[in-house]
This record gives structure tokens, sequence and C-alpha cells, in this order.
């Protein structure tokens, strides 16, 4: 938001209306679950996100998208989206985190986006991963990134009176994390593996009763700041820290003014407590349920969280199908 404007006001949770855009795009996406074309479920979310994202009452910068604009025609890096009031935000989405999973029906495919204050957003530039680490509320201000596998583990059993062998640590299905996964291993606890999607495995380490306790492992780093927005709501923690695949990557972040050893917290990723977070399931996971369908109708699952608050609501919503064609010019009913 501009120094002139108003705050986005107490009364105004702009979480509640872009819920409307994941849910858009994961009935879109879910369409094309299981039907093995990654490429389409993504356009289809991209372009639902889209056309609904036109209707919010918000003049929003797209930080993180699809993007940059030549290769990606919709949600690109820098367009501006809503419908031009204020307040100005920034705006990050992914319609779906998971294309994947969602190509070939797997658990915990969600479409996501989150928002915060003008200039309050990390942009991550040409830094494609980051190393992270991820906890709920429980584990804010006990793990530490620089700490060994084993110390943040037996902290945080500790911090959640359990024992380290009750502790589950989610992790990224990936050959680089084959160390990772001996130490946790060693450490004594327990360990699942996802094969895509560690935003919603890191926003399910901050829900009560998911069955994980705290993320580990390199991951995008887009992903890494849309799921700090979360997290910042949760009063959970996420630090990062940028993952260079080679010389040429670290001197480009370089070139950009970041240092690749930076350890980013969440305030070095979201510099705002007034920032909001909405997904919806794609596909059933950890987190939440997928889209199911009815006779006439489709059921979304999603989760809505505003920053200020701390509220975290879920929202089962029902959608008529008949209805919506009539109104939406979309292809997901
Ligand atoms: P897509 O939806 O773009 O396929 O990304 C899924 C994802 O698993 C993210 O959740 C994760 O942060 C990233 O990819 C990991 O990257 P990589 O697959 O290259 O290891």
């Amino acid at each position: 938001m501009g120094m002139n404007e108003p705050r986005l006001s107490p009364e105004r949770n702009l979480a509640l209306e872009l819920v409307r855009t994941t849910e858009a795009a994961a009935m879109a996406g879910a369409r094309l679950m299981g039907r093995g074309d990654k490429i389409g479920a993504d356009q289809a979310a991209v372009d639902a996100m889209r056309h609904v994202l036109d209707g919010v009452e918000m003049n929003g910068t797209v930080i993180i998208g699809e993007g940059e604009k030549d290769e990606a025609p919709m949600l690109y890096n820098g367009e501006v989206v809503g419908n031009g009031e204020p307040p100005h935000c920034d705006i990050a989405v992914d319609p779906v985190d998971g294309t994947t999973l969602t190509a070939e029906g797997r658990a915990g495919a969600i479409a996501v986006i989150a928002a915060s204050e003008a200039g309050s957003m990390y942009n991550p530039g040409s830094a494609v991963y980051m190393e992270k680490i991820a906890v709920g509320p429980t584990g804010a201000g006990i793990v530490d990134i620089r700490l060994p596998v084993q110390r943040n583990i037996t902290a945080l059993a500790k911090a959640k009176r359990v024992e380290v062998s009750d502790i589950t640590a989610i992790v990224l299905d990936r050959p680089r994390h084959a160390d990772l996964i001996a130490e946790i291993r060693d450490a004594g606890a327990r360990i699942r593996l996802i094969s895509d999607g560690d935003v919603a495995g890191a926003i399910a380490c901050a829900m009560p009763n998911s069955g994980v306790d705290i993320l580990f492992g390199v991951g995008g780093t887009p992903e890494g700041v849309i799921t700090a927005a979360a997290l910042k709501c949760m009063g959970g923690d996420l630090q990062g820290r940028l993952w260079p695949r080679d010389d040429d990557e670290r001197a480009a972040m370089v070139a950009e003014g970041k240092d690749p050893d930076q350890i980013l917290g969440l305030d070095d990723l979201i510099a705002t407590e007034n920032c909001f977070f909405a997904a919806t399931g794609i596909t059933t996971g950890d987190l939440m349920k997928g889209v199911s369908y009815t006779p006439g109708g489709i059921t979304t699952h999603s989760i809505v969280m505003r920053g200020t608050s701390g509220t975290v609501r879920i929202i089962e919503a029902q959608h008529q199908s008949e209805k919506l064609r009539k109104i939406k010019p979309i292809g997901y009913t």
C-alpha cells in the first residue's frame, strides 16, 4: 500500500475475496486430474485464477507469477491484477503447486495465492531454489537452519513435549536430499517423503493433528515466499537460504543484490504483518481435501488466513455448475 493510502483496515480481509481465485484455479486444474497433462492443468488453473482476480478490489502487482512476460501471457511477473482500486499490494500466485501431482492424480496439489502490502514481498528474481526449514507455532523461535538437523529435531521434540521418535519430518523426495534423509533417520525421527508440493507440506506442519511436524530441504524459492506468508499468519516459522546450483547462479544472485549466504527469515520474505493467504485443495493431501463432484455441483476445501489477526479459516464451498456456467466463461464446471 502507498504511504498515503489507508491500510487495509482491520475490517477487510482480502483473503476472503482471494479465496475465490484459488477455488476457481483448483476447480479448473482438478478437471484435468490424472490426465497426464501437467501443462494443460496449469494453464486451465492460470486462466481461471486470472479471470476471477479481475474482480477483486485491489491494485496488485504480481511479484511471484508464472514467469517473465514473454513466456507467460497471464499472471506474469510485474502484471497488474485486481480492479485497479486501492490498496496497492504485492501478489504471489501459484495456480497449481504440484503440476505433476495433478497430472498423475497424486496427493497434495493445491492452488495458492498470497498478498501483502506493496513493497513487502521478497522478489526471488533468478533464485530458483532455496533451502528451507519450516515449523508451526510451537517450533517458532526453537529451530535454526544453521544448526545440525539432529539439534533441531531434538529441540522441536522438547518444545512439543514428545519423543524424538514421535516427530515426523516432511521432505521432498529428491536425490539432493540423500544426506538430509540420512541425518533425520540418524536423529531417530520419522519421515514423510513427498514427490512434490512443499507449500502444502510446510503449512501442514503448522496445522494441529496433520501428522507432520517439520519441513526440511531444498525447494522452490517462490514457493518459500508463498509459504512464508502463510506461516506468518499462523505464527509458525520458516527460515531459508538461497541454494545456487552453480557459480553462474550464484553470480546472478549477487548481481541482483542478493547475499546467497544470508539467512532469510519470515520478516525478510514478507516484511509486514499485513498479509493474506488463501489456498484450495486440488487433490486430497495432508493439508486438505481436493475437489470433488456431486450431481450438479462441485465441492472445494480451502484455507484462508490474515496476518494482522492471525485468523485461520477452513472453508468448504458448494459450487453449482449450472449457475456458474451462466455467469462465468470458464470451462471448469
Ligand atoms: P510445480 O507445481 O511447478 O511442478 O512445482 C512443485 C514443486 O514440488 C514445489 O512444491 C517445490 O518447491 C518445487 O517443485 C521443487 O522443485 P524440483 O521439482 O525442481 O525439485
